[in-house]
C-alpha cells in the first residue's frame, strides 16, 4: 500500500468525544487549511470557503445549534440538546465549511459543491496525517446559520468540521464491495 492509500483508508469520522483536552497548533490548523486550497476547482473559481472558530466562539456556536433545535422540534429532547452542548465543550477548533458562489456562475452550482467537498477531503486526509480528528456534520441549523455568522453574498454553509486532536485508533469503516459499484466497458 502506498502512503496516499494508507492515508486514505486510515481517514475516519472521530467526533468530539475522542478529542483530547489541548489545543490544536496554529501551525497544523494553517497545514489543514492550506490543503483545502489545492483541491481541483473548475474554471478556476476556488468556491471552498472557511470561518475557523475557536474558544467561546464554538461554544456560542454550540448554543446557536439548540436553540436552532429546540425551535425545530415540537418536543425537543434534553438528552439531545446536552449531547449538542457536550460536543461543543469538546471540541478544539471548528471550522466552518462554505461555498462561495461565483457571482458571474460560470460554473453549476453542483460542480461548485463538488470543489468544496473535494477541499474537505483534503483537509480531512491532512488532519489523520497530524493525528487530528475530525468530522463533518451538517445539522439543519446550517441552513440559517446566517441567523449566527455573517456571511457575505454569495456563500453557503455547507457544514461543520469539528476538529481535536486524538490517539483514538479506529479500524477501517466497512465499505461494500467496488465491484457492485463499478461497470467496466471495453
Ligand atoms: C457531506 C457529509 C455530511 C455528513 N454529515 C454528518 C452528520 O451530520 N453527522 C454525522 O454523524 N456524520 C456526518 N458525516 C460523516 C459520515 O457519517 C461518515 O463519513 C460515515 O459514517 C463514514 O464514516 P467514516 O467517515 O469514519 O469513514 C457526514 C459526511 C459527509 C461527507
Amino acid at each position: 500500500m502506498s502512503i496516499i492509500q494508507n492515508n486514505i483508508k486510515e481517514r475516519r469520522s472521530r467526533f468530539p468525544g475522542m478529542y483530547e483536552d489541548r489545543p490544536i497548533e496554529k501551525d497544523d490548523i494553517l497545514k489543514v487549511l492550506s490543503s483545502a486550497n489545492y483541491a481541483p476547482t473548475h474554471r478556476k473559481t476556488e468556491p471552498w470557503r472557511f470561518k475557523v472558530l475557536q474558544g467561546s466562539a464554538i461554544q456560542a456556536l454550540g448554543e446557536f445549534l439548540v436553540q436552532e433545535y429546540i425551535a425545530a422540534e415540537e418536543s425537543p429532547s434534553e438528552f439531545k440538546t446536552n449531547k449538542i452542548r457536550k460536543k461543543a465543550v469538546k471540541t478544539q477548533t471548528m471550522i466552518l465549511i462554505c461555498m462561495w458562489r461565483d457571482p458571474e456562475e460560470r460554473v453549476p452550482e453542483w460542480e461548485e459543491v463538488s470543489a468544496t467537498a473535494m477541499a474537505v477531503q483534503n483537509m480531512w486526509l491532512t488532519c489523520t496525517e497530524l493525528g487530528i480528528g475530525c468530522y463533518w456534520s451538517s445539522p439543519k441549523a446550517i441552513h440559517n446559520m446566517h441567523k449566527h455568522i455573517n456571511l457575505s453574498e454569495g456563500e453557503t454553509c455547507l457544514g461543520l468540521f469539528y476538529m481535536g486532536y486524538s490517539s483514538v485508533d479506529l479500524p477501517p469503516y466497512e465499505r461494500g464491495s467496488i465491484d457492485d459499484k463499478v461497470e467496466w466497458i471495453s
